[in-house]
């Protein structure tokens, strides 16, 4: 009995919606507050890196494995319809060149992955020259498919 009444809540709420999204703000909203935390982490490590803050490997590894994470959030946020105007900074491009889009996107999560491997195995030099490959990936999207 109790089998039954669980498969026709997961029903009726899988029927509903896919997206966990109430309105477009607040797909919009989730997408720059991933990036913002994703800048926040970043920005802690290249002040590492570029040796105005100590070197903490540790720590360094940490915010690796965060922005790993988040940077599979903006996705969804950017395929939920009615996000392309309203309070975003987001180009129409996105959306009228998915598949270049998706392009950067993807190398942006694979760059990030292996990045927080290769900082998790310790090695300072290995981590930064992965850091320095990552880096790359925010101007060469924010340049096609993000407003200044
Ligand atoms: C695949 C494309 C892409 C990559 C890679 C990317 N961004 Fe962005 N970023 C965007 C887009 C598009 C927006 C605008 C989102 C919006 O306003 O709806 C954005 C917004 C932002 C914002 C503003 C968030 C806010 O509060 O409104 C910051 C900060 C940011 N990105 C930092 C970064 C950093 C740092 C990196 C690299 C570590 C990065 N981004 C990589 C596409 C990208």
């Amino acid at each position: 009995m109790k089998k039954v009444i669980l498969g026709s809540v997961l029903l009726v709420a899988t029927g509903v919606s896919a997206s966990p999204f109430e309105k477009p703000e607040d797909a919009i909203h989730y997408r720059q507050s991933a990036f913002s935390m994703i800048a926040t982490n970043f920005g802690d490590m290249a002040e590492m890196v570029k040796g105005r803050k100590d070197w903490d490997q540790k720590q360094f590894s940490q915010r690796a494995q965060f922005i790993s994470q988040l940077s599979l959030m903006p996705e969804e946020a950017f395929k939920e319809p009615g996000t392309e105007s309203g309070d975003t900074k987001a180009k129409p491009e996105i959306w009228s060149d998915w598949d270049g889009f998706a392009v950067k996107l993807n190398k942006f999560q694979t760059d990030l992955a292996q990045l927080a491997t290769v900082s998790l195995e310790g090695d300072e030099r290995a981590t930064k020259r992965a850091f320095g490959v990552a880096a790359k990936n925010c101007k060469s999207c924010h340049s096609d498919y993000k407003f200044h």
